[in-house]
């Protein structure tokens, strides 16, 4: 197909050989299947901030670090030196994720470079040569759902080791290949231990698994991944290979009213012991 206009120079400059497809174009960002020497690739192609949607959106960027200092005051500020480094850090986020995720044995697509906002990286492909389908394309049975279910979770673990929540995780961000899911399109990947959201948005993203693989498999909508996940996380007890068991107690006790008075008691005598006159007081030292 004709090279697209942002493609270019990395043509020009040998990275890809050959542009072959172009792959359905997202809320964020164009997506092409490429040939770079024998391999086929993804280009992502971001689009420009303005066409972007919510995604940018302040409650996502809360907790992320700016390396460098002078660059953390520019963004800050609505300048058009401060707006470009804004820019580039939003471009860097998924670069970022996808190294640190990769590393960290998440199943993702290898990066492989990144120049100009395209994201060079691996085509997830369906062994034809041909792109994945995401998980919203494909009809599983019940042991599948069960079976990749569980894979996800153990991935959103190993996300969570790795200090990140996937902030739009659904079966339109998971990719399936022969091996399982592959999950994609992270720019919007959320700082777990930084950011104030990050409990909620790892709920909403293992509840839409949940209900997603629950369409096959429904004694999955029982379960309560979300929460058990979080709360091993918030105690410092989860490990990449952590085991889970899809339930959580919720905190049943109820108040102890008759303790509760106890104490109430117990902190007014001392109150009141503060406040009496002591012995000097009394007299008139
Ligand atoms: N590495 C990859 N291998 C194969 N297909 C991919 C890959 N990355 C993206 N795709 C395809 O391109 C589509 C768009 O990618 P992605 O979700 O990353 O972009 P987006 O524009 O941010 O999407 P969204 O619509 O969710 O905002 C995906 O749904 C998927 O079908
Ligand atoms: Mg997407």
């Amino acid at each position: 197909m004709k090279v697209p206009k942002r493609l270019q120079p990395l043509v020009d400059d040998g990275m890809i050989d050959e542009v072959i497809a172009q792959l359905m174009s997202g809320k964020e960002a164009q997506v092409y299947v490429v040939r770079c020497g024998d391999d086929l690739r993804c280009a992502k192609i971001f689009k420009e901030a303005r066409q972007r949607s919510f995604k940018q959106a302040v409650q996502y960027q809360e907790g992320r670090k700016t390396r460098n200092s002078r660059r953390a005051r520019a963004m800050s500020k609505k300048t058009r030196y401060g707006q470009q480094e804004q820019e580039q850090a939003w471009l860097n986020a998924e670069v970022d994720a996808l190294y640190r995720l990769a590393s960290a044995g998440v199943r993702v697509p290898q990066p492989c470079g990144f120049v100009n906002g395209v994201l060079l990286m691996e085509l997830v492909s369906d062994g034809e040569g041909y792109a994945a389908p995401r998980l919203d394309d494909v009809t599983l049975s019940a042991e599948q759902a069960r079976d990749y279910h569980g894979l996800v979770m153990a991935d959103v673990v190993r996300m969570l080791c790795a200090g990140l929540v996937h902030g739009d995780l659904s079966e339109f961000n998971v990719l399936v290949d022969r091996h399982g899911p592959v999950i994609i399109d992270l720019p919007q990947a959320v700082d777990a231990s930084g950011n104030n959201s990050a409990a909620m948005m790892l709920e909403r993203d293992v509840d839409n698994m949940r209900a997603y693989f629950g369409r096959f498999a429904p004694e999955l909508l029982k379960t309560e991944y979300g929460k058990e996940i979080w709360a091993l996380y918030e105690a410092g007890e989860l490990h990449p290979d952590s085991s889970l068991t899809g339930h959580f107690e919720h905190d049943a006790t109820s108040v102890d009213v008759g303790n509760l008075m106890a104490v109430i008691d117990d902190v007014r005598e001392e109150q009141a012991e503060r406040m009496a006159p002591t012995w000097d007081e009394l007299n008139g030292d």
